[in-house]
């Protein structure tokens, strides 16, 4: 069987990033949630490629890493996404390379959003900024986004139960959504704890564990229905 492809990209500036730890948990869920050697994942630093993007925005077109990275992002079968919030947003060195991405590339590729922050009270940026981002770009929003909070990776063990659960249910969104079982039951197919349909057999297993999240428009998105 052929690997999925996962782009996870990093937007954090800081070193060490909290964002591109948070990039790092998400990817191993799904990593462990997928199976071994059914997904291969390529993180994309952004901080690396600043200067680059920067350049690609005057000059009109991306070159060398920059368009390696954009390339990677829009040949992905789902991305994972993070930015820290600035200001309310996402930073700018994130939407400055999502204004280079090709839109039809997008178009129904499912992502999985994540940001971190300073205070747990911007939490919605999630919802008011990367949402309608990828909505305009027409990919597909897992339901589930994940933001942590400096006190997130408080705990005595630098982590948190409540953040650990909330990146399990994302990367099980990305997983159900990604993993087509055609005339097979979906009696395993789980999200957060819950098992998603009894239905012994269906002949779009894609479909069916797509609409079993609760996400019916999914599959009209993805073009299966
Ligand atoms: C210019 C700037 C603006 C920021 N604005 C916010 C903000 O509005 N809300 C917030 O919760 N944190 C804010 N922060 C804190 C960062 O989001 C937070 O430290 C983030 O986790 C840093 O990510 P990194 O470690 O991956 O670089 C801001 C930080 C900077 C540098």
């Amino acid at each position: 069987m052929t690997a999925l492809r996962i782009v996870a990209v990093n937007a954090g500036l800081s070193e060490p990033s909290s964002t591109r730890l948070l990039i790092d948990r998400m990817v191993g869920a799904v990593t462990e949630q997928m199976g071994e050697g059914r997904v291969e994942v390529e993180i994309v630093d952004l901080r690396d490629l600043a200067v680059d993007l920067g350049q690609a925005m005057t000059v009109g077109f991306a070159s060398g890493r920059a368009r390696a990275a954009l390339d990677a992002v829009e040949g992905a079968d789902a991305l994972i996404v993070a930015t820290p919030v600035f200001n309310a947003s996402y930073s700018g060195l994130f939407k400055m390379f999502f204004d280079l991405v090709d839109i039809d590339a997008m178009a129904g590729k499912p992502v999985v959003i994540g940001a971190t922050g300073g205070s747990p009270r911007h939490s919605m940026v999630l919802d008011h900024a990367l949402r309608p981002l990828f909505a305009y770009l027409r990919a597909v929003v897992l339901p589930t986004g994940v933001y942590a909070a400096s006190a997130d990776w408080a705990g005595a063990d630098g982590d948190t139960t409540s953040l650990n659960d909330r990146i399990a249910r994302a990367a099980g969104e990305l997983v159900s959504l990604l993993t087509p079982r055609r005339g097979a039951a979906v009696t395993d197919v789980t999200v957060d704890g819950r098992q998603l349909s009894s239905a012994s057999a269906v002949t779009d297993g894609r479909r069916q564990a797509v609409e079993a999240a609760g996400i019916a428009n999914f599959a009209k998105l993805l073009g299966t229905a």
